[in-house]
C-alpha cells in the first residue's frame, strides 16, 4: 500500500518559527515518529512525504537517521493541504490504485493503525480513521449563541489515515480545484462527490500535534509506551 504524508505545513497555531513537524519530541523530531510507525507497519511499501522546499534539507536528515527499508519520495507541497495532497496525488508511482494519507503531524499513529487501514481499504472506495466524539458539541453563530445540539451518538471525529482508490480520489480533487470547494480532510471532497467514506475505528491517542499543550500531550504518551 502506498502512503502519502502531508507534511507541509507551517505550524501557524503551534506559534513556533519553523515546521512543527521538525521541533523536538523526546529527542527526535516530531516527523521521525510519524516515518517510524509508517516503516513498522506491514501493509506499507512506499511512502511520499509533502513538504516545503526549505525543509527538505531537515526531512533528508531525519531519513538519513532512520535509513528506512521502504521507498521514500520527497514531493513539492502547496500553500494548502489539499493543493500539498494533490500533488502528492500526481507523484505516485503509476501502480498505485489505492492509497493512504496520513498527516505528518499525527505522530502517535500506531503500525496496528495503518495495517487495519490498509486491509480495510481493499474492500471500500474511501475510509477514515474517526472516533465517537466524547465532548458534547455545539453549533454557534457569529454572535456565540448557541444554535443546535447535535445528536452526539451521530458524531465522530475524524483522524487519519485516510485511504481512497487514487483513480476517484484525484477526479474528487480536481472537481474540487474547478469549482473552488476548499475543505480541511480528503473525505471531505470524496463527499462532495457523493462517493462513500466507510469508518475505521481509530485510536484515542492518535491526536495530531497542533498547538503547544498538544506536543506535552504527545511526549507524555510517548513515554508511558516506552
Ligand atoms: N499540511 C501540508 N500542506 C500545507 C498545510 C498543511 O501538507 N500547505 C500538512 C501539515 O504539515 C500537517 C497536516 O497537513 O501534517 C495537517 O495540517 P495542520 O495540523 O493544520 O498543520 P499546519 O498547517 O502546519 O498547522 P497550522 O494550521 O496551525 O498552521
Ligand atoms: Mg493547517
Amino acid at each position: 500500500m502506498h502512503l502519502l504524508i502531508p507534511a507541509a505545513g507551517s505550524g501557524r497555531r503551534m506559534g513556533s518559527q519553523r515546521n512543527k513537524l521538525l521541533l523536538s519530541l523526546l529527542g527526535k523530531p516530531l516527523l521521525s515518529w510519524t516515518l517510524a510507525a509508517a516503516e513498522a507497519s506491514r501493509q506499507i511499501s512506499w511512502i511520499g512525504i509533502m513538504g516545503q522546499k526549505e525543509d527538505f534539507p531537515d526531512f533528508q536528515a531525519i531519513l538519513a537517521d532512520l535509513s528506512l527499508t521502504k521507498p521514500v519520495e520527497l514531493i513539492q507541497g502547496g500553500a494548502t493541504r489539499q493543493e500539498s495532497v494533490y500533488n502528492g496525488l500526481r507523484a505516485l508511482p503509476t501502480e498505485a490504485d489505492r492509497v493512504l494519507i496520513h498527516d505528518g503531524a499525527r505522530c502517535l499513529a500506531t503500525p496496528d493503525l495503518f495495517d487495519r487501514s490498509a486491509e480495510a481499504l481493499l474492500t471500500c472506495q474511501g475510509l477514515i480513521v474517526a472516533i465517537p466524539v466524547k465532548d458534547t458539541i455545539k453549533v454557534v453563530d457569529a454572535a456565540k449563541i448557541v444554535q443546535e445540539t447535535p445528536d452526539r451518538s451521530n458524531l465522530w471525529a475524524a483522524q487519519t489515515p485516510q485511504g481512497f482508490e487514487v483513480k476517484l480520489l484525484k477526479k474528487c480533487h480536481e472537481e474540487g480545484r474547478e469549482k473552488g470547494w476548499e475543505v480541511t480532510d480528503d473525505a471531505a471532497l470524496f463527499e462532495k462527490c457523493g462517493l462513500p467514506v466507510q469508518i475505521v475505528e481509530g485510536e484515542e491517542t492518535n491526536l495530531k500535534v497542533t498547538t503547544p499543550v498538544d506536543l506535552s500531550v504527545a511526549e507524555f504518551i510517548l513515554r508511558q509506551r516506552s
